[in-house]
């Protein structure tokens, strides 16, 4: 007998790596809820998938906003009454662009705004929807990440990335990252695993078109995390199937 479908909610996918993310796992037979910062936004691009043959349930959630995040927990409660995969893909990058460092000078405005998305509003998701993880057999929890977030290799000179100082942003996510731990830890003993995902450096609004990998490839390494089997990772930094440093 065929098993239950996954309940997937994948934030931030009316465009880049999590629409193609909530393809991906459509095509795995998932059952996605497909959030987007607006309802006409995240509609449209349900339209696309639902053309193409895939189940997916359009859901208004701007995760930022504490009202959203509570009706978007209670209306996945209402219909699928679980959550087996949370992916927390929404983000934004700061100002001025990656090889542009200018730490001293990153106001407190960039750093609440950054840090308000890419950290703050995905611990206050993740824990309204922690309740609904913890039903499923398996939940999965995947955090987007960057290797911009590495301390290690921020820290090493010959690192390829060591340029790429954009504070506000590399901090969120080294402090993401450190909500990874954290909620891994916490939850080592239950069937949730928690892991940060660095998608690669993809071509999309936020990693230009200068970007190596496109969204199909980029949206790869959540989509394996999202279903991972009860063997795999759980606390990790991972991009493509390898560990990174932290
Ligand atoms: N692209 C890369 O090379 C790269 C590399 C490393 C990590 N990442 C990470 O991967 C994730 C996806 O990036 P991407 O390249 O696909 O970026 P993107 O093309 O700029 O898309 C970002 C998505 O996040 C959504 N979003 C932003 N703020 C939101 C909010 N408050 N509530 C709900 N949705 C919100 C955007 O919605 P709107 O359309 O409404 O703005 C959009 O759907 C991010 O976390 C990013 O940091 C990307």
């Amino acid at each position: 007998m065929p098993g239950k479908k996954k309940v997937a909610l994948v934030t931030g996918a009316n465009r880049g790596i999590g629409f193609e993310t909530a393809r991906q796992l459509g095509q795995k037979d998932v059952t996605v809820i497909l959030a987007a910062r607006t309802y006409e936004a995240a509609q449209q691009a349900a339209q696309k998938l639902i053309a193409e043959g895939i189940a997916v349930y359009p859901l208004a959630l701007d995760i930022t906003r504490d009202a959203d995040r509570k009706a978007a927990a209670r209306e996945v409660e209402a219909r699928f009454g679980v959550l087996d995969i949370l992916v927390n893909n929404a983000g934004i990058g700061g100002e001025g662009g990656i090889l542009n460092p200018r730490t001293i000078e990153t106001s407190e405005e960039e750093l609440q705004t950054v840090f308000g998305t890419n950290l703050f509003s995905v611990i206050a998701l993740t824990r309204e929807f922690l309740p609904l993880l913890r039903k499923s057999d398996a939940g999965r929890i995947v955090n987007l990440s960057s290797i911009l977030g590495s301390l290690t290799l921020q820290a090493s000179p010959a690192s390829p990335i060591a340029p790429m100082k954009a504070f506000a942003y590399n901090a969120s996510k080294t402090a993401l990252n450190q909500f990874t731990v954290h909620l891994a830890a916490e939850l080592k003993d239950t069937s949730v695993k928690v892991n940060s995902a660095h998608p690669g450096w993809v071509r999309t609004e936020l990693g230009t078109q200068h970007a190596q990998l496109d969204v199909a490839d980029g949206a790869k390494t959540s989509v394996d995390l999202a279903l991972a089997g009860a063997d795999s990772p759980n606390g990790k930094f991972i991009h493509a199937g390898q560990e990174l440093p932290w």
